[in-house]
């Protein structure tokens, strides 16, 4: 296939979009508050196995670059597609203006690993981190998060078996907001024995389908 060069860029997809939770406090018209704050990243993902790691790249400009410097953790809620509205209007606005977990009816959880930073109810799953190390890259600092609890809804297990599926997980790719609910392989599928296959795929996606 023949390809065209659009010159350096990001263009990395689909990504899952995620409200970073951090704490802290603010000032609004003269008024001290301290806040549970929800701001959307795409920049984020997972980067070591064993301890767990991830990464969120944040400006430094964000109110939740400094409440996550102070503090020294932040949570990642994964949302459903669901909550895009949420997600979407967490990434526009700053929690310096207005309550944005208020705003969108997000309830802040207590979470048992942090000190002082919540999750929020309303997200299937919660990755509780707390910062490893902040590397400066340009425009953004990236924040390597230690993830030392993972909570997910009681509603994604099937027989203790976690079914994100169920979560219809949002993403986001160049600029728009998918849904992504089908599950069409598992890891290590495409080498997997047939009889595997068989049990645990659909069959439009066993091997004679193809
Ligand atoms: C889909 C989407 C993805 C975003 N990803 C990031 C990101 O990865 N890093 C970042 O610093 N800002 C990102 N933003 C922008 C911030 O979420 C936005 O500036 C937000 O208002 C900052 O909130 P705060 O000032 O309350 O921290 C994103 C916004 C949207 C809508």
């Amino acid at each position: 296939m023949e390809k065209r060069s659009i010159g350096p860029g990001t263009l990395l997809g689909p990504l899952p979009v995620v409200l970073v939770g951090s704490y802290g406090e603010v000032e609004r018209h003269g008024t001290t508050s301290v806040i549970q704050n929800p701001m959307t990243a795409a920049w984020t993902g997972i980067v070591n196995s064993t301890p767990p790691m991830v990464s969120v790249s944040i400006r430094p400009e964000r109110l939740s670059h400094r409440f996550i410097m102070e503090t020294g953790e932040f949570t990642l809620n994964i949302a459903s597609s669901s909550q895009a509205a949420d997600v979407d209007f967490c990434g526009v606005k700053s929690g310096r203006d207005l309550d944005k977990a208020k705003a969108c009816h997000l309830t802040p959880l207590k979470l048992s690993t942090l000190s002082v930073t919540a999750g929020y109810k309303e997200c299937p799953v919660i990755l509780a981190c707390r910062v490893h190390e902040v590397k400066k890259l340009g425009s953004h600092d990236m924040f390597i998060g230690k993830i030392v609890d993972v909570l997910a809804d009681d509603a994604l297990f099937a027989k203790d078996q976690l079914d994100l599926t169920k979560a219809d997980l949002l993403t986001y790719y160049h600029g728009d907001y998918y849904g992504q609910s089908r599950r069409i392989g598992f890891f290590g599928y495409s080498v997997a024995k047939t009889n595997v296959l068989k049990r645990r795929l659909p069959k439009e996606f066993w091997p004679e389908a193809r």
